[in-house]
């Protein structure tokens, strides 16, 4: 079929990408002259695995082409409208995709099918076939259909998502004969996957629904590690255990510093903004953007802790910047925050990221960081290191040679990514999120600690430790020695 894709951001693209592979005629369409040329020029706007081979696949055998011109569209049997729906601000924006629908509402031919994957605002989805109708009306036309397709792609393996969806979602704006339906089950006859076709409010409503579930589950996952914590537990083996019983399951109860990105953090806020204005307060997904906050800022409190009290002074390696490994987003990273919290309370940050692009943003974006060109260099006389994202470079370290690196061998480690029995091997000062503080610190445990098992950075059970613990000084609760900042226990690792 013959596809036009509106918007090359990383919904677009992909979508642009992955459809030609399936074999369609696709035009990507983008209004940035710059970001065309770049793809005309062979050169991707971001970081995608496996996106770069696409694309240069699919236009050498002329089945995609870009351009900056929306009549481009007039050909197309279906038009995907890709373009951005975030107001930068956690909140929603309807300006571009209004703007963009002027420019090709009034150019789609008769008989194509309007398709909107873009995340839209559910109050807009109503405005929206009304606003296609009125627009090919003023122009003298017949009405098309309109539908929703929205994606559940997520950046870093974005194209196995399209490839290999677990469902294609079709939402039903406007399609009075049908037409536009049929018309996007014969494009994706080539996916196993089953294609639920509702009404459009329900489509954008269980993309939102998905999201804000996976946001919760993080959340969840931080809580869960704040009374293992408390209470001396491993969240590594509470999570393994919780994910035996199949309604709960054991993805995404990763915790650490919380969820970043464009879309989770964006969907929780403008969620909780606009349900309070309707006068209808959601105060279970405003608790999971509070407790996703708060993880951030418990990073700096757990650097503190380890450095004896406070970061000031201290030089500080932040591993990490971009919101997740396999991309080089930074929008609503963590490393942001917290990068900018510890050069405001007196630290020195010295930041390293293997996406150099990432990194010099990065430096654009947080005033005071230095950067180093190498994970080494970060960590040369560093106080202290803070793992951010968990990039396979990082979790296969040489933790002897990095400990002798730094000034002293402190690590926390924002991903429960690292193998705790290693780090304490090699020397560190080890502490994550629900799995406690270990290893040689003149600062005592926040828990006493009765059992650890090390996961390893896979999840899977590697290797166990036990503690052997000196019971004369387990007085108080655990909530008492929290408080008094004393684990009122004496720890020493045995085979
Ligand atoms: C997310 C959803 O996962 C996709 O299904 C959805 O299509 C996409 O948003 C979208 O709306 O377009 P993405 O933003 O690419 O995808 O990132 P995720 O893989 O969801 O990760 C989000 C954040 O959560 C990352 O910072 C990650 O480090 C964090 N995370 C993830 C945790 O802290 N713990 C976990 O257990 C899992």
């Amino acid at each position: 079929m013959r596809v036009s894709v509106v918007g090359l951001g990383y919904v677009g693209l992909v979508t642009s990408a992955c459809l030609a592979e399936q074999g369609h005629d696709v035009v990507g369409i983008e209004v940035s002259s710059a970001r065309i040329e770049a793809l005309l020029d062979g050169r991707m706007p971001f970081h995608e695995p496996g996106l770069a081979e696409l694309v240069q696949a699919n236009r050498e055998v002329g089945r995609l082409t870009f351009t900056a011109d929306p009549a481009a569209i007039s050909q197309a049997d279906v038009v995907f409208v890709a373009v951005g729906t975030h107001d930068g601000n956690g909140g929603w924006q309807t300006r571009t995709i209004q703007s963009c629908l002027n420019d090709i509402v009034p150019r789609l031919a008769d008989d194509a099918a309007l398709v909107v994957r873009s995340t839209l605002p559910p109050w807009f989805l109503a405005h929206l076939p009304i606003i296609v109708g009125r627009m090919r009306q003023e122009a003298g036309l017949g009405e098309v259909p309109v539908l929703l397709n929205p994606e559940f792609t997520k950046e870093g393996t974005a194209v196995q998502d399209f490839l290999e969806p677990e469902r294609v979602v079709l939402g039903i704006a406007h399609d009075v004969d049908g037409r536009g339906a049929a018309r996007l089950r014969r494009l994706y006859r080539g996916m196993s996957a089953p294609i639920l076709e509702m009404s459009a409010t329900d489509a954008a409503l269980s993309k939102l629904g998905a999201n804000l579930f996976l946001a919760t589950k993080i959340s969840f996952a931080n809580e869960l590690a704040q009374l293992c914590d408390q209470y001396g537990g491993n969240v590594d083996q509470v999570v393994a255990a919780m994910a035996y019983d199949h309604r709960i399951g054991g993805a995404f109860l990763r915790a650490g510093i919380g969820f970043g990105g464009s879309c989770l953090p964006h969907q929780v806020t403008m969620t909780v903004a606009t349900a309070a204005e309707s006068g209808m307060p959601t105060p279970l997904f405003a608790a999971v953007a509070e407790v996703n906050h708060r993880q951030r800022e418990r990073m700096i409190d757990r650097l503190a802790e380890l450095l004896g009290g406070s970061v000031a002074g201290a030089r500080i390696a932040l591993l990490g910047v971009t919101f997740k490994p396999d991309t080089d987003d930074l929008r609503d990273a963590p490393s942001i925050h917290i990068a900018t919290r510890l050069i405001e309370e007196g630290a020195t940050v010295v930041a390293f990221d293997p996406m150099t692009d990432a990194l010099e943003r990065f430096a654009a974006l947080v005033p005071g960081v230095r950067v180093a060109s190498s994970v080494d260099v970060a960590l040369d006389d560093a106080d202290a290191a803070a793992l951010v994202t968990e990039w396979g470079v990082f979790r296969q370290l040489d933790w002897v040679d990095a400990a002798s690196r730094m000034r002293r061998a402190i690590m926390v480690d924002g991903r429960n990514a690292l193998s705790v029995v290693e780090l304490v091997d090699a020397g560190f000062a080890y502490a994550s999120f629900g799995r406690g503080i270990r290893g040689q610190t003149d600062v005592p445990a926040t828990a006493p600690l009765v059992a650890t098992v090390d996961t390893g950075a896979t999840g899977a059970p590697t290797s166990y430790e036990t503690l052997a613990i000196d019971t004369h000084a387990t007085e108080g609760s655990p909530a008492e020695r929290h408080r008094s900042g004393s684990s009122g226990l004496d720890l020493a690792l045995t085979d």
